[in-house]
């Protein structure tokens, strides 16, 4: 099967090894654009990846028979429509299914509609609203930007100022103004096909930029996987209450929802809530889920593209501890750093059990390979338990020069001995 994987992130990264590790031969990989990681793997194709028009004429004149779509702009930009229009099998929902991670708004009326758990919340249009808002939920303030906004879209804060800061900056979208939810966060990613859901793995994703969730909210700093803390039943539970009412809601709206239902929730001590869904896989979420599946991920992605999850075995994943450490550059996510060199990537992965996901990287024609800014790279290993998995990654990440670089020390910390 010829596949085509748009996207050039970590999370892209992690997709062509997961493809790769579990039998999809390399030459049978196509990327677009990638990176400097990724093009030591498999063929990068230089293609604009959110252009409906280039990336379908790409995908037929090469004889694509599934194309996976890793970042959200691409759906956004309607690119899996055309694919579908031009006969290829799409993971990855059309640009109106993807509305479900694009409008926050959007998504709780999917929610109240199919009476799924999530937090209350005010649609506000004014800043006046938005006081209101404030008023009536008190702090801790949840104020999200109604639409896509690179991950920093949310603030949750104690301070006033600082909520309606944000609110003014975004109010041109729309404003949300949520309950404060207090509890664990745990990524659920199921695969669709329009009908049905399958779950794979739970994660833990680290969004604040500094240790001990200091700092700004990021994309994500790192994460692991499994959870041992979760309650029995957990991934059924949700499945049952948030995964398959939403595709069957999505369904009544004649939008049926194929490709990546992220589900982000919060367990509380009065049960589970959504605080968001995205259309698309997590990053880093999926450097550690897919480094633990068994089952061969082009079948399982296929499956669920062409309406056939029902015929799909169910995806089976080592009880290896899996974690991920995410080395930003300077300043992120704030500001912007200059093109530096990275030394010791070879160093890094001669650690036990460690590969490394490219995401923000370029390679120079005499080999070095820089970072362009941003998420530089996740260092990922797997190990017998936490102490393990979390000893292979820092020892792997401490090889790593990148001038002004900063990662997290305590990712998955608290499962470990
Ligand atoms: P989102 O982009 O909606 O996932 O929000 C980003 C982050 O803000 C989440 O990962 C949570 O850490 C936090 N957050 C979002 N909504 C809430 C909420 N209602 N209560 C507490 N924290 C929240
Ligand atoms: N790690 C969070 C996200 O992918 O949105």
């Amino acid at each position: 099967m010829k596949i085509l994987v748009l996207g050039s992130g970590a999370r892209e990264h992690a997709i062509v090894k997961g493809l790769i590790r579990t039998g999809t031969p390399a030459a049978n990989i196509i990327v677009a654009p990638g990176n400097a990681g990724i093009a030591q793997e498999v063929h990068c194709a230089a293609l604009n990846a959110n252009d409906p028009i280039a990336v379908t004429a790409y995908a037929v004149e090469h004889a694509i028979e599934l194309a996976i779509i890793g970042p959200e702009a691409p759906l956004v930009a309607g690119v899996s429509d055309a694919l579908r229009a031009a006969d290829i099998a799409v993971f990855g929902p059309s640009q109106k299914a993807a509305q479900l991670e694009g409008s926050k708004s959007f998504a709780k009326e999917v929610m109240a509609a199919a009476d799924i758990p999530t937090g209350m919340a005010h649609e506000c249009r004014t800043l006046e609203e938005v006081e209101a808002a404030l008023d009536d939920f008190g702090a801790p303030y949840v104020v999200k930007a109604d639409g896509l906004a690179a991950g920093k879209g949310v603030i949750v804060t104690s301070d006033r100022e600082a909520a309606m800061a944000h609110a003014r900056k975004f109010i041109d979208m729309g404003i949300l103004v949520e309950e404060f939810l207090d509890g664990q966060e745990v990524s659920l990613f199921f695969l669709a096909d329009g009908l049905t859901v399958m779950p794979l793995t739970p994660a833990q994703d680290f969004k604040r930029a500094y240790n001990d969730d200091k700092g700004p909210n990021t994309g994500g700093m790192g994460a692991y996987s499994p959870l041992p803390w979760l309650p029995a039943g957990f991934v059924d539970e949700v499945q049952r209450t948030v995964a398959q009412p939403t595709i069957d809601e999505m369904n009544r709206l004649g939008e049926p929802f194929v490709g990546l239902l992220y589900c982000g929730l919060i367990l509380t001590a009065r049960g589970i809530r959504v605080i968001e869904f995205n259309a698309r896989f997590g990053d880093p979420e999926t450097q550690v889920v897919l480094r633990r599946l068994i089952t061969p991920l082009a079948l399982l992605l296929r499956a669920a593209a062409t309406g056939n999850l029902e015929t799909a075995p169910d995806p089976i994943f080592t009880d290896e501890a899996a974690i991920t450490v995410v080395l930003a550059s300077e300043g992120y996510p704030d500001s912007a750093a200059p093109n530096r060199p990275i030394h010791g990537l070879h160093h890094a992965l001669a650690v036990e059990g460690v590969e490394i996901c490219h995401a923000a990287t370029v390679a120079l024609p005499d080999g070095t390979i820089e970072a362009t800014g941003g998420r530089v790279l996740s260092v990922v290993a797997v190990g017998k338990d936490f102490t393990h998995a979390r000893k292979h990654a820092y020892q792997a990440i401490e090889h790593i020069k990148l001038e002004g670089s900063h990662y997290r020390t305590d990712i998955a910390k608290k499962v470990a001995n």
